[in-house]
């Protein structure tokens, strides 16, 4: 039985994955039209960069929670692709010279080498207002208290106490006097940097549910339990992961003198904390039934991944 279910877990969860890369794609490739002008060249960069590439797992994330309270889908995908814009602005700004300085993203080359670091900076600085457009236009919702609610929330988590934030802790990693972190400090990285957008994209869901803050508190758990889960297994890729399969380089944490959970507590000891947190996760899921199936499949499927 327990089986049985896993497997339509798994078919639910590769059918959701296909429609809302096709719906992010859609999203974009009509948001996005590029100008006759000589900006041109900036939302060609915008567009190559959010067009056709990675897991889409923000959006799935609104999209499947903002399905168990029968949100409209449309409504729903539209709040996923701010959290998306936000999610590859910061993928761009990460893969630049000053940070991570990587060549190869999604399968391709790194914005700032396809294009130039100039394009790239204002392609990340123009998909970060996008977010904030999208939500905040009639477009979002005929509400306007319930437009300023998904600002508020992706904007704390896009900030200096969110994804900003991390990244900040994350650069700090390396720097000679930084001292080596404590298993504290690499959660709190890790929340802010990765967990932190994670959980905005599933709060966006219930927001959009019209979910009252305490209505939301399980989901918050589960979020914060995948959102730790999903860095664990980035960092896993890093050590094991194949270049091809992943489609960004590997082996860059090491080199770049980076502190992970992997460095803490080496490859077992993270694997076995990513498990249990996903076991957690679902665990915060108990009160919903088969409409909660895609989430409880994608907590799966973020330790379980290949890239
Ligand atoms: C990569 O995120 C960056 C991190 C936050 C660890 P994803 O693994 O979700 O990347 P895409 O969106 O699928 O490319
Ligand atoms: C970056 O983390 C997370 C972001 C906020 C973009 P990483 O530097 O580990 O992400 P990858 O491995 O380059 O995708
Ligand atoms: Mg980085
Ligand atoms: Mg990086
Ligand atoms: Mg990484």
């Amino acid at each position: 039985m327990a089986e049985l279910q896993l497997v339509r877990g798994e078919g639910a969860l590769q059918r959701a994955l296909a429609a809302i890369r096709e719906d992010v794609d859609d999203f974009f490739d009509r948001t996005l039209t590029i100008p006759n002008d000589l900006r041109a060249r900036l939302v060609s960069a915008m567009r190559y960069a959010v067009i056709g590439g990675g897991k889409r797992l923000r959006p799935l994330l609104t999209v499947s929670t903002a399905a168990l309270y029968n949100v409209d889908r449309a409504q729903a995908v539209r709040a996923g692709c701010a959290v998306e814009a936000i999610h590859v602005y910061s993928l761009i700004h990460d893969d630049l010279p000053c940070m991570d300085d990587d060549a190869l993203r999604r399968g391709q080359p790194t914005v700032h080498l396809e294009y130039d670091e100039a394009t790239a900076v204002l392609a990340g600085d123009s998909l970060h207002a996008l977010a904030f457009e999208l939500l905040s236009e009639p477009a979002m919702s005929t509400d306007p208290f319930l437009r300023a609610e998904l600002v508020e929330c992706l904007a704390r988590a896009s900030g200096h106490g969110g994804m900003a934030g991390g990244q900040m802790m994350d650069m700090a990693s390396d720097f000679p006097d930084t001292p080596p972190f404590d298993l504290h400090t690499i959660t709190r990285l890790q929340q802010l940097k990765t967990g932190a957008l994670l959980g905005a994209a599933v709060e966006m869901g219930a927001i959009l549910g019209r979910i009252p803050p305490d209505g939301r508190s399980h989901l918050r758990a589960y979020a914060r339990d995948i959102g730790l889960a999903f860095q664990i297994a980035d960092d896993l890729l890093d050590v094991e992961g194949d270049e091809e399969t992943v489609g960004k380089a590997v082996g860059k944490d090491s080199a770049q003198g980076k502190q992970t959970f992997v460095t803490l507590m080496g490859v077992d000891g993270a694997r076995a904390q990513a498990n249990a947190l996903v076991e957690q996760a679902i665990g915060h899921l108990s009160n919903h039934g088969d409409e909660a199936e895609v989430l409880r499949a994608i907590a799966r499927y973020i330790v379980e991944r290949d890239r």
